[in-house]
Formats: structure tokens, C-alpha cells, sequence
């Protein structure tokens, strides 16, 4: 398939100039959101929006604080492009088309929206354009600045505002420049100090939105912090704060201008709205690559939870994971069971300077795992091996070793790869810096030029890159299952607030599917060392053995992972949710629930349909009608469920497998334990009877 196979609906594209101070407003193609813009007394330019003829954003500052530096000065002049400015031009103008992509929750998308782009000049000479485009499922607005004959510039301050109108619940994780593995809180929008993205919220008036952002390139990432200075009028208030360079400047560019990411606030009148929106990508350019046929969906399982809970180490000794014999045991585990991946951490040199010097090599595996041995019999067994790139955050190091760790990696027929920044970035740069989102973008399109697709942790936050690199398939960027293996682990709550939340951003590698849920196997082992400081002996998976498996579902990674050790896997009759899984799905819908509460999701992969429910502490019944189910075809519906005494503290391994038929006329009932969840695949009856 061609990436830039775009379909158009009725590719309509318009434009039009308006005079300066009419018409500054804008709204969704279907009329309930509408932004307008204005300047103030000052010349200050404002936005605001109103949701359902209500107000939703009140007036919220615009602009930045930059350093230019003229023509042959090494001495910036200091200027505010947020007071002062007048409006130039205003145009107006909407796309309306389909477009596809190799991969995704959904493979059509439709992108509908308005445009108005306000044009303003500054009186230091600066030029900015704030582009917003409005569609039915939110908003976005970027900037794009120039300062002509500059011979560069810095980003000193950004001043975007969110002013709420009205109170209301919120969902994040605190803002840090160096880890989205946070636990997330509930609390009134008042009441946070400041949040990273994506943050969401429901206002008092039941309106659900989440504030994010879409195409971060050569820019910091976005943080929230609460705006007590702003206007009076606000129930709560916002503005930009960005991970800065090590002194201080937010953003650097060579030459006269800049261009932003989208500043983004997803809305809906129910929750799971926001997790069916397409803005994020909508809001990112097209792919890039010319061909997309070799990036593929996949299940996958590995050696990697064996380190975690402490019975296998990375480094090579006489309890090392990655040795030949236990890659080709993983490998014939795969082909066996319909995977069609493994990953082997602790493969290559370097794992001794761990949380040390941090320099690992690339291209030369450890003496005890025979590459060319591995990858012959993964070839054989028609496996796809995923190969890893521990970093240790030292991107001075990866950076050095980055073209030849791709061409070695694709020599060896190795066409995904995991990276990891477990560590500090050198030089004192934060993680989410613009330093560190330069590198993370270099090893994406390092990687595409070798056909080699990626898996990141401790990534760069997920903002849509992967319409225009397709390749950049999944990451983890929030607390994923190792948490579970060495700490007091993810609460209940956790899996049902990361779908209404970092989930939003795009897929999250959070490598579901524990069975071994309290960790029996691993936790009195005679092999198992204590190797974090986090580790008191009783972590364990809070959850039920129901809710991994419906995790596989709801939590959407095209890279999906059964994460724990295959011996726990074996003969689990369980397990044939994931053989019976694809990874590779044509379409998706979140058919109900409510952040921290619950979720129910729904994917269709070809014929067959998998669906996905999840409670946090509360057990609870739902009634899911099964009304997307093909109309007049009978399925046959394997049920995997809590057990009737089934309770996540006192008794997760409880389940029941039952089966029966149904069609688009019936309605379920998921029953889930407190921390539980419920698992469905649905078969065409035609099929299955197919074998
Ligand atoms: C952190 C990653 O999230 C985890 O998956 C990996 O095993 C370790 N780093 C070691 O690379
Ligand atoms: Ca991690």
C-alpha cells in the first residue's frame, strides 16, 4: 500500500481573506464549537471558545517572549510578541477528506475542519500567524513566526493561556522533564499545581475535553502549569511551561523563523469521545514514506519479565536471559502459538555500566547468544525478532553508534527494534527537551531509511508522529507492567484512567497479560536477586487474570505483547485469547465508561471482532449491545471472564472461558470483579466453522 493513498470524500479545501476585525471567528464543521479570537486594549492577542453555545475557554493569552539575534550580532535583542501586536490578515478556509493509514485503530480517517489563520505584526518587527483549526472532535492552534533578517532565535517564555470557565474533575500525572512514569491523580482543575499532557478533564456542565498537543518536532515538550496571575473570570487557569535547554532557553532555531507544534483540546459530551477522536492525528502531516508495505502489526512475546522479577539478569552470567538456547525456546513458543515476534533484552554488550557510565554497543552481542544462529532460526520458524537498544538516555553514545546500529540491524534481518533511556541525558539536558525531541525524531527517520520499525521507551511523549512516519509504531512514555515487578505496581485505577488519558496521544507498549499474577513463580525463586531499591518482596500485578487479558484490547499497541514469562503461558487454557488475537486491526470504537472508573472497547480486525472491558476498584455489570457485529451473521463468542469469586486482592486468578452464540441483535453482560475486567473475541460461525 501507498501511504499517500488519500481517498477524497469531497476534498474540499477553501480559503478566504477577510478584513482584520470581522469575522475573528471560527467554528466546527458541525456548528457546536466555535473559537474566536480577539486583542485586547494592550494588544494583546486572545483566544476563547465555547462548547454547545456555552462558554468553555474564556479569553486565554497568545504569544511568546523571544531573543533575536540580527545579522551579524552575537547580542539578542528581547522582545514579547504578546502585547503590542495588531492584526494584519485574517484568512479562512476547511479541509474535508479521508485519508488511510498502514496501521491504526482505525485504518480510514476523516479529517473535517475550518481554519482561520489571524496574521499579526508586532511593533519590534516580528511577524506570528496563529493557524486554528476547529473540528468536531476539538481544537488545535499553532504559531508561525518569523522575524525577518534574524539570523536566529530563541524561545525565551512561552504564554499560551487555557482559561476554564467552569470548574471540574481532571485526570494527569504531575509535569517532569524526565519521566511520564508517574502515577496519575484525580483532582479538581483548581486544584493542580501543574500537569503534563495529555490532561483531561470533565467541566461541572459534563463537557469532557483533554488538553494535548500534535506534531512536536524541534520543539520542547509542553507541560501545564496552573496560572494564578491570569483573569478573575476563570474557574481555572493554565499556561505553557516548557522543558528548557540546560540554560534556560525553551527553544533554539537556527535562521528567521519558527513553527510550532499544534496547541490541542479534544471535546465530547461523553468520555469515551475523546478516546474515538482522531484530532491528534489529523493535526499531523502526511506520510512521508513512500512505501509502507514492510511496517506490520504484531504480537509478540520475549525475554524480558524474567529480568524484571529478578530471576534472569541482562548482563551476561550464569543467570542471563538472552543466551541462544532460551531465544530459540521463545521462538519456537511464537511460531507455535500464532505470535508473530520476539524480543530479546540483554543481548548485546554494555550491560554491566547499567545505571553506570552507560555504553552499550550496538552491534556486538554477548559471546552466550549466537546472532547468525538466532536470526537463521527465526527465519526458519517464521518469527520476526525485535532487536533492542538499551540507551541508557546517553544519546551522545547511541548518536555516535545510530547509522551503523540500523544498517547492522537491518543486515541482520532485524526489522523492529525497542529503544530504551533508562538514565540521565548527559550535559544536563532534560529528557523532553528540544535536544532530546531532535534525537528521538533522528532515530525514527535513521530507522525508516533501513525499513526498521520502533518500539520506544521512555520516549519522547506520543504526539502523532506516526501519521508521518508510520515506522514509529508504539511507545511507553507512562508507568508500563515492569512497575508491577519491582514496586508497589499499578493500582486498579491505573488501567482505567491511562485509556482516558496517555492513551489519547496514540498506541502505549505497556506489555499487558501478567497470568502469573502474584508473581508465584518468580517471588520464592532460588535464581531471584533483588536488583531495584523499589522492590519490598511483595509486588504483584493488581489486577485480575481477566483484566490482563482485556488489557491486550484496551490498551491499543500495534506491537501488543504477552509479557510474561512463556512457562506461565503453557497449557493456560486462557491463553488462547491471544493466539486467537490480531494485532492488526481495520477498525475501533470505545463503547462506554468514565476515566478512573471503567472502560469497554471494541476492535475489529478482518472478520473477527475482539472486545475489551476493564473496572478499577468497583466490580460492576454492563450491558454492552452488540449492535456492531456484522447485521445477519451469527458469531461464536468465547467469553473470558472474572470468576463468580474472582476479587483482584484476594482472588485475581479466578476466571471462567464460556462460549455461545450471538448476533448484532443481542446484548451482553459484562460482569467484572472489583479490579477486573472481561475479554470477548467473536468469530463468524462461518469461519469457525471453517477451522
Ligand atoms: C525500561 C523499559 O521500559 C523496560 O521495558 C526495559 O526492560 C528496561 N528499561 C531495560 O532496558
Ligand atoms: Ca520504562
Amino acid at each position: 500500500m501507498r501511504a499517500f493513498a488519500f481517498c477524497a470524500l469531497c476534498a474540499a479545501v477553501f480559503f478566504q481573506s477577510c478584513s482584520s476585525r470581522e469575522g475573528m471567528s471560527v467554528s466546527s464543521p458541525d456548528g457546536s464549537i466555535v473559537l474566536s479570537f480577539s486583542t485586547d486594549s494592550a494588544g494583546s492577542p486572545l483566544w476563547q471558545a465555547s462548547v454547545d453555545g456555552k462558554p468553555f475557554i474564556e479569553p486565554s493569552s497568545l504569544g511568546f517572549d523571544i531573543d533575536v539575534f540580527p545579522g551579524g550580532s552575537s547580542e539578542p535583542s528581547s522582545h514579547d510578541l504578546v502585547s503590542g501586536m495588531e492584526v494584519s490578515s485574517v484568512k479562512k478556509g476547511g479541509e474535508d477528506y479521508v485519508w488511510e493509514q498502514p496501521w491504526g485503530e482505525n485504518k480510514t480517517i476523516r479529517c473535517h475542519y475550518n481554519e482561520m489563520a489571524v496574521a499579526l505584526s508586532s511593533d519590534c518587527g516580528a511577524f506570528m500567524t496563529v493557524r486554528f483549526r476547529v473540528f468536531d472532535d476539538g481544537i488545535g492552534f499553532r504559531y508561525e513566526v518569523a522575524c525577518p533578517g534574524a539570523d536566529s532565535l530563541r524561545v525565551t517564555e512561552e504564554r499560551t493561556g487555557f482559561a476554564f470557565a467552569k470548574d471540574g474533575d481532571s485526570w494527569s500525572i504531575p509535569a517532569d522533564f524526565n519521566t511520564y512514569e508517574l502515577d496519575y491523580r484525580t483532582m479538581p482543575l483548581e486544584k493542580v499545581p501543574d500537569a503534563n499532557t495529555p490532561m483531561t478533564f470533565r467541566t461541572s456542565e459534563g463537557i469532557y475535553g483533554s488538553i494535548h498537543e500534535a506534531a512536536l518536532k524541534d520543539y520542547p515538550e509542553m507541560t501545564l502549569k496552573a496560572d494564578e496571575a491570569s483573569g478573575s473570570q476563570a474557574a481555572a487557569a493554565f499556561t505553557t511551561s516548557l522543558a528548557p535547554w540546560p540554560d534556560g532557553v525553551k527553544a533554539r532555531f537556527a535562521g528567521d523563523s519558527f513553527v510550532t507544534p499544534w496547541r490541542t483540546v479534544q471535546i465530547g459530551r461523553k468520555a469515551v469521545d475523546l478516546i474515538n477522536s482522531s484530532l491528534i492525528l489529523n493535526l499531523n502531516d502526511p506520510c512521508e514514506l513512500e512505501d509502507t508495505e514492510w511496517i506490520k502489526p504484531m504480537k509478540y512475546v520475549g525475554i524480558w519479565w524474567g529480568m524484571h522479577t529478578g530471576v534472569q539478569t541482562w548482563k551476561m552470567d550464569e543467570r542471563h536471559g538472552a543466551t541462544t538456547a532460551n531465544a530459540k525456546k521463545y521462538i519456537d513458543f511464537a511460531a507455535d502459538n500464532n505470535i508473530e515476534g520476539v524480543v530479546f533484552e540483554g543481548w548485546n554488550e554494555g550491560w554491566e555500566s547499567w545505571g553506570g557510565m552507560q555504553s552499550f554497543d550496538f552491534t556486538r552481542p554477548y559471546a552466550d547468544f549466537d546472532i547468525d544462529e538466532v536470526m537463521a532460526y527465526a527465519k526458519e520458524r517464521g518469527v520476526s525478532v525485535i532487536g533492542h537498544h538499551e540507551t541508557g538516555a546517553n544519546i551522545p553514545n547511541y548518536e555516535r553508534q545510530l547509522e551503523n546500529a540500523y544498517r547492522w540491524s537491518a543486515e541482520k534481518g532485524m526489522h523492529y527494534v525497542k529503544t530504551g533511556y533508562a538514565g540521565g541525558v548527559p550535559g544536563g539536558h532534560f529528557r523532553h527537551g528540544q535536544y532530546a525531541v531532535r534525537h528521538y525524531r533522528k532515530v525514527v527517520e535513521t530507522a525508516a531509511r533501513y525499513e526498521i520499525s520502533l518500539d520506544v521507551h521512555e520516549p519522547i511523549k506520543e504526539t502523532g508522529i506516526r501519521r508521518t512516519y508510520p515506522n514509529m509504531m508504539t511507545l511507553e512514555g507512562a508507568k508500563g507492567m515492569e512497575w508491577n515487578a519491582w514496586s508497589a505496581g499499578n493500582p486498579p485505577v491505573h488501567y482505567v484512567t491511562l485509556p482516558f488519558t496517555r492513551l489519547l496521544s496514540g498506541p502505549m507498549d505497556y506489555t499487558p497479560g501478567v497470568f502469573d499474577v502474584l508473581l508465584e513463580s518468580t517471588k520464592d525463586h532460588p535464581d531471584r536477586r533483588k536488583w531495584n531499591d523499589l522492590d519490598k518482596g511483595d509486588s504483584r500485578v493488581n489486577t485480575t487474570l481477566a483484566a490482563q487479558i482485556a488489557c491486550w484490547v484496551v490498551l491499543y499497541s500495534p506491537l501488543q505483547m504477552a509479557s510474561d514469562m512463556i512457562e506461565n503461558y503453557e497449557g493456560h487454557p486462557a491463553f488462547q485469547f491471544f493466539r486467537d488475537f490480531d494485532a492488526d486491526c481495520d477498525w475501533s470504537e470505545a463503547l462506554a465508561g468514565e476515566p478512573g472508573e471503567f472502560v469497554v472497547v471494541v476492535r475489529r480486525a478482518g472478520e473477527k471482532y475482539f472486545l475489551g472491558a476493564v473496572t478499577g476498584d468497583n466490580a460492576r455489570t454492563v450491558e454492552v449491545p452488540l449492535d456492531f457485529l456484522a447485521e445477519g451473521k451469527s458469531y461464536k463468542a468465547v467469553i473470558y471472564a472474572d470468576g463468580p469469586d474472582a476479587d483482584w486482592k484476594t482472588n485475581p486468578c479466578s476466571y471462567v472461558i464460556s462460549e455461545r452464540i450471538v448476533t448484532s441483535s443481542d446484548t451482553l453482560s459484562v460482569a467484572m470483579a472489583s479490579g477486573g475486567g472481561q475479554a470477548v473475541t467473536f468469530i463468524p460461525e462461518d469461519q469457525d466453522n471453517l477451522g
